[in-house]
């Protein structure tokens, strides 16, 4: 076990349902701690820098469209062994298969507009971290 940090986004389809304090509640509850949080919205510009890794798949432009679509909350989480925490509360990608209980399963509306994004590995999450918060933006 060791503490670690991650990277997470409330997606535009939960701010616009007004549910970004009931995700970070899961959150919380699960034992992360939100040491640095903004809520913005993100130009054409930056979703398409940050999901980089996807620009070749065909839900690329679509993902794009929908990330800018309204306000996201994005948060630097910390915790022991943050990352997969996050990715075990958050649930799989597709609501369909996400377990009971967690964030995607009680919340996400379809694969793409699936209210939560966290990073999948701890180089990931150093990487993503660094895209969207300054140093001096994480008072721990
Ligand atoms: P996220 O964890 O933010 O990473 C990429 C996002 O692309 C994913 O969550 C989904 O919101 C979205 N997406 C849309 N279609 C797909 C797909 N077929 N496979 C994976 N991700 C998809």
């Amino acid at each position: 076990m060791s503490m670690e940090r991650t990277f997470s986004i409330i997606k535009p389809d939960a701010t616009r349902r007004n549910i970004t304090g009931r995700i970070i509640t899961k959150l919380e509850d699960a034992g992360l701690r939100v040491v640095a949080q903004k809520r913005v919205l993100w130009s054409k510009a930056q979703a398409q820098a940050f999901y980089a890794v996807h620009k070749e798949r065909p839900f690329f432009d679509d993902l794009v469209a929908f990330m800018t679509s309204g306000p996201i909350v994005m948060q630097v989480l910390e915790g022991e062994n943050a990352v997969a925490k996050n990715r075990e509360i958050m649930g799989a990608t597709d609501p369909a298969d996400a377990d009971p209980g967690t964030i995607r399963a009680e919340f996400a509306e379809s694969l793409e507009a699936n209210s939560v994004h966290g990073s999948d590995s701890p180089d990931t999450a150093a990487l993503e971290i660094s895209m969207c918060f300054r140093d001096d933006e994480i008072p721990g």
